[in-house]
Parts: structure tokens; C-alpha cells; sequence
């Protein structure tokens, strides 16, 4: 009877340790992004030739919202200009695999890349199909409400949808992942996980898929990027002939560090202007807010990016130039400042033609990204007319 006791004490013990541990969310996103992915193989008889498709527009003739909306989001093109111009000098499997794991990461879209199969699948990038899809079942959150229509079977419902883990698969290097000065490459999730947002249960989600819109705005989205910071100035002043200033940025919406990548630069300016609106040399003073990495990724330069909460400061003291007329105040976003360097080293070493083309186009596009987060002319004298 004793015996039997402890036994079953145990057993609840173990039963109790077990259910702790069982944290459904990372066995499901294991199985679900286990790479490489295998084919859907075929589809079950009743699903019409709609239902069969992958091709995110054919989705879309269903759901017209995430359609939309994922049309003009980033994930739809995570397989341009720059990043095919690369893959297409790749001299291995291993090596476009290294890759197409986050930017296209269903077999069908390896088929389509390599062998011409399945049309342009691949070069649709991110797809529906690549976060919903496998074995011709669709997954996705837990209903809000009801549908009264079914399709494709109905779906499997999971919660690792509502989970900032659904995102880490390819926004966050792994535990043996590269790392510079202690820090990973990608380390978004790592820097979510420390902030407040985490502790108050506001997943990536939250922020990037408000409503469950699939919009995935970032940093290349201006109204999103001012999201991310709160600004404060103080008008110049003059004083004994030094122009005095000050612009303050903090890190006051990003659920992460600003920025979060090695990629984009921010640039905070201050600098005088003469009467016809044109820059004065030697007036400039700025801070640039970036992680900078060398061209080949092997070291680490500077880290001046700003983590949630935290906030710099660009004290302006210069020396009012006799032909000043205006102050400008300017914080500066090129979101491919680091592609852009990329791209024009790369332009002299690759073979291809059509590799060549591709780079060419993807370094116009990495120098047009650039944009004012916030722009202001303060005038120097009361009779000239600022503007914001
Ligand atoms: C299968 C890999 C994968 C998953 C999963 C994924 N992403 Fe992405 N994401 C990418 C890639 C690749 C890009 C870059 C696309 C490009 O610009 O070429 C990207 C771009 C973005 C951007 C745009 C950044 C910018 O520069 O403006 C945001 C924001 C983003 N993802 C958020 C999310 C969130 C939130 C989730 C989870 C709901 C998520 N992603 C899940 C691969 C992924
Ligand atoms: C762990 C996921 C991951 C892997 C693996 C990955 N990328 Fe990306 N890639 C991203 C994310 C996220 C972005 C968007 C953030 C940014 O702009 O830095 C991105 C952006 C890019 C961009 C700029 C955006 C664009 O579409 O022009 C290029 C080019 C690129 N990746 C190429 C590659 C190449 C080539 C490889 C393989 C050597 C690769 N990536 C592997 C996640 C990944
Ligand atoms: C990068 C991964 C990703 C891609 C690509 C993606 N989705 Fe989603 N989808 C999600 C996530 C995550 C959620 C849950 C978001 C939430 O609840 O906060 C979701 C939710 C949904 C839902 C449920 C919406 C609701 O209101 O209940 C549908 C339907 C859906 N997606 C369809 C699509 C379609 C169609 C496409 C392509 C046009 C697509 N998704 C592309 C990740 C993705
Ligand atoms: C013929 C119309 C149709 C097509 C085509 C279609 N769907 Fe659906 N989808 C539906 C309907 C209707 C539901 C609701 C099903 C239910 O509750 O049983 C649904 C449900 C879903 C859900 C679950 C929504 C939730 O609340 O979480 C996801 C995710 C989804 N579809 C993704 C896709 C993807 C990805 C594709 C393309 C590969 C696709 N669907 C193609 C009609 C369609
Ligand atoms: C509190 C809101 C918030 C949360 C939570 C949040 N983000 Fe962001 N995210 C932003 C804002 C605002 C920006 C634009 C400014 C910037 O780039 O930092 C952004 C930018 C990005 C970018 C653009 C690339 C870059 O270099 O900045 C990516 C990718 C991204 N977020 C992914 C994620 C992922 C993945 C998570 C979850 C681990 C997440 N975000 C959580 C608000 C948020």
C-alpha cells in the first residue's frame, strides 16, 4: 500500500515536471520550420484546383485582406533583386539553402529556383504557403469568432501564430549563430526578450501585425520608424556668437534595439545654412546611430544603436558662421546603408551577366531607400520664414 503510495506520487511528481516543460509553442514551431521543408506531395481528392495552389494570389482570391496587405509588405519581397544576383552565384546546394531558409524556404520554391519548376514561386518571396502550409494542411492563430465558410479542409489552430518564437526562426540567430563582440548577427529576439514589451506580454505581433494585419512595417516605412522614437529640440540660441542647440532622440516604440540590424544607418545633423538655403562648411555637426560592421562581417567598428528606452543627444556649440541665416535639424534613415556598400564591392567581382544586372538594380533601389524622419529649418533672424 506504502509502495503503491510513493508510486503514485512519483508519478504525479513526474506527471506535474512533464506538463511544466510541455511548452506546446516550441514543439510545434520546431516541426513547423524544420528545414529543409519537406514537398506537400499531393493533395487530398477534394480540394479543387484553388485549394491545391500555393501561388499566394490564389490565397488571395479567399483572403483579400492578408492578401493586400502582404502584397506590400517586405516579407513579398524577400527574394529581389539583391538577393537572387547572389544566390545565382552560388556554387551549392548547401550554400542557397543557407540562405532561401529564411527568404523562401518551401521545397517548391528550391524547385522552381533550380529547376524551373512551379513557375515563379520562388520569386514571389515570403509567401502565404511558406508560414501557413505544410502537407497541404493549413495552419494558422485560433479563430477570432467564426467562419462560416470552409475551405482547404478548415485549418489546424496554433498559438505559436500569437507568439514573437514564430518570428525568431528567422529573425534571430540561433545559440551557434554568428556572432560579433558577444552579440549575434541577428539578435532581435534576444533584445525583445530584455525589454519591457516582453515582460508586459507585447509580442512582435503586437507591434508588426496590429489586428493581425500582415503588414510588417519597419525601418524602409517612415510612419513606422517615427513609431520608434520621441523627439526633443530646444531652438537655437545665440551667445556671444556661438549658436546653440540641441536635438534628443530615445528609443520610446521599438520592441528592440533602433535599429535592430547591422544594415540601416540613422544620422542626427545640425547644421547652419545661408540665405539662399544652402549648407555652410564646416557648420555640420552630427552622431550616427548604427551597428557598424565591416563590408566581410568580420569585426565589429562601433555600436551606438539604441536599446528600448534609452535615448542620445546632439549638443550643438558652433561658432555662428557671418553668413548663417538658417539652422537645420535633421535625422536622416538609410535603412540599406549597408547593402549599398555591399552591392558596389560585390558589382567588381561577380561573373554573371545576369547576376550583374541583378546587383545593379539592387543597388539603385538600396541608395533610393533613404528618408527624413524629421526635417526643420529654424530661422536665424525674425524677418526669415522657418520650415518643418
Ligand atoms: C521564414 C522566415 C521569416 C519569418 C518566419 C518571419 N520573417 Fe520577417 N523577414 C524575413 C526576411 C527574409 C525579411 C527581409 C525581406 C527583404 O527585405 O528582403 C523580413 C523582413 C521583416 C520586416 C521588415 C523590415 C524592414 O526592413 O522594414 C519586419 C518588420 C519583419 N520581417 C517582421 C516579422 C515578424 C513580426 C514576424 C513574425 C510574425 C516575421 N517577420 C516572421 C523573414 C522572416
Ligand atoms: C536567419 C534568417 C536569414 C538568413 C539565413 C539570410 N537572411 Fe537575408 N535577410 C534576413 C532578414 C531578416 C532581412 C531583413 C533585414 C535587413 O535588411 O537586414 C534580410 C535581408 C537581406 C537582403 C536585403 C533585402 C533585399 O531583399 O534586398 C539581402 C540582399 C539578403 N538578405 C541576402 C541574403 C543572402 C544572400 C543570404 C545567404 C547567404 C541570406 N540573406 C540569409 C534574414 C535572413
Ligand atoms: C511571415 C509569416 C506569414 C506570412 C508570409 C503570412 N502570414 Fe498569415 N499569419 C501569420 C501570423 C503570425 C498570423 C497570426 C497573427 C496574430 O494573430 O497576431 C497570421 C494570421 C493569418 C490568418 C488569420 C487571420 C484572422 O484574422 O484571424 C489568415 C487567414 C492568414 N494569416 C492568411 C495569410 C495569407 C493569405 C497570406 C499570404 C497573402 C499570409 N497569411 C502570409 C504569419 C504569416
Ligand atoms: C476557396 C477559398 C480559400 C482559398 C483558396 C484559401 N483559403 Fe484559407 N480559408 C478559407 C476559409 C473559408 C477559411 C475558414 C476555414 C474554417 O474555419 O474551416 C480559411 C481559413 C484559413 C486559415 C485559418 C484562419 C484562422 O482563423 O486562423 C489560414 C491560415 C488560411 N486559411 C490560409 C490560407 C492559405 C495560406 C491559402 C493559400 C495557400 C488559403 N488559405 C487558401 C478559404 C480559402
Ligand atoms: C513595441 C513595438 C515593437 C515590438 C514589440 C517589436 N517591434 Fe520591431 N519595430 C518596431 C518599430 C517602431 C520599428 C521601426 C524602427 C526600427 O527599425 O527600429 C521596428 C523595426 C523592426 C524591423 C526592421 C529592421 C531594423 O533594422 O530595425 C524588424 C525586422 C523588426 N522590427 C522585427 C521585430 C521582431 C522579430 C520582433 C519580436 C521579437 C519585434 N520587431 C518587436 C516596433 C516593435
Amino acid at each position: 500500500m506504502g509502495a503503491l503510495k510513493s508510486a503514485l506520487l512519483i508519478f504525479l511528481s513526474m506527471w506535474t515536471v512533464c506538463a511544466a516543460a510541455q511548452d506546446p509553442v516550441p514543439i510545434f514551431l520546431q516541426k513547423h520550420w524544420a528545414f529543409p521543408i519537406p514537398e506537400q506531395g499531393s493533395a487530398p481528392k477534394f480540394y479543387t484546383p484553388l485549394e491545391r495552389s500555393l501561388q499566394p494570389q490564389s490565397c488571395g482570391i479567399c483572403h483579400t485582406d492578408q492578401y493586400r496587405a502582404w502584397k506590400g509588405s517586405r516579407h513579398a519581397l524577400a527574394m529581389g533583386p539583391g538577393v537572387i544576383g547572389q544566390l545565382l552565384e552560388m556554387k551549392s546546394m548547401a550554400e542557397v539553402r543557407a540562405c532561401t531558409r529564411c527568404h523562401a524556404p518551401l521545397a517548391e520554391q528550391e524547385k522552381s529556383l533550380l529547376l524551373h519548376r512551379n513557375g515563379d514561386l520562388h520569386e514571389r518571396g515570403l509567401i502565404c504557403a511558406d508560414c501557413h502550409v505544410r502537407r497541404n494542411i493549413r495552419y494558422g492563430p485560433p479563430s477570432i469568432g467564426k467562419n462560416a465558410a470552409r475551405a482547404h479542409g478548415g485549418f489546424v489552430a496554433s498559438d505559436a501564430f500569437l507568439d514573437g518564437r514564430f518570428c525568431a526562426t528567422c529573425h534571430q540567430f540561433g545559440k551557434d549563430g554568428y556572432a560579433l563582440q558577444g552579440k549575434m548577427l541577428e539578435n532581435t529576439y534576444n533584445e525583445w526578450l530584455q525589454s519591457s514589451y516582453a515582460k508586459q506580454g507585447i509580442q512582435c505581433q503586437g507591434c508588426h501585425m496590429p489586428g493581425r494585419e500582415h503588414l510588417w512595417k519597419g525601418i524602409h516605412d517612415p510612419e513606422m520608424s517615427r513609431k520608434a522614437l520621441s523627439i526633443e529640440r530646444s531652438a537655437p540660441e545665440l551667445r556671444h556668437g556661438i549658436l546653440i542647440a540641441s536635438l534628443a532622440v530615445k528609443n520610446s516604440g521599438a520592441g528592440h534595439d533602433f535599429p535592430t540590424y547591422v544594415t540601416p544607418r540613422v544620422l542626427v545633423q545640425i547644421w547652419q545654412e545661408s540665405g539662399d538655403e544652402k549648407p555652410i562648411r564646416g557648420t555640420l555637426r552630427e552622431r550616427i546611430i548604427e551597428r557598424d560592421v565591416s563590408p566581410d562581417l568580420s569585426a565589429e567598428i562601433s555600436d551606438t544603436r539604441l536599446s528600448p528606452g534609452k535615448g542620445m543627444i546632439l549638443d550643438y556649440r558652433v561658432p555662428s558662421d557671418k553668413m548663417a541665416r538658417y539652422l537645420v535639424m535633421r535625422i536622416r534613415v538609410e535603412p540599406d546603408h549597408y547593402y549599398a556598400g555591399l552591392y558596389r564591392s560585390l558589382l567588381s567581382s561577380l561573373m554573371k551577366p545576369e547576376s550583374k544586372a541583378l546587383i545593379g538594380a539592387a543597388l539603385k533601389n538600396a541608395e533610393n531607400s533613404a528618408y527624413d524622419l524629421h526635417f526643420e529649418r529654424f530661422p536665424l533672424r525674425p524677418s526669415d520664414k522657418g520650415t518643418a
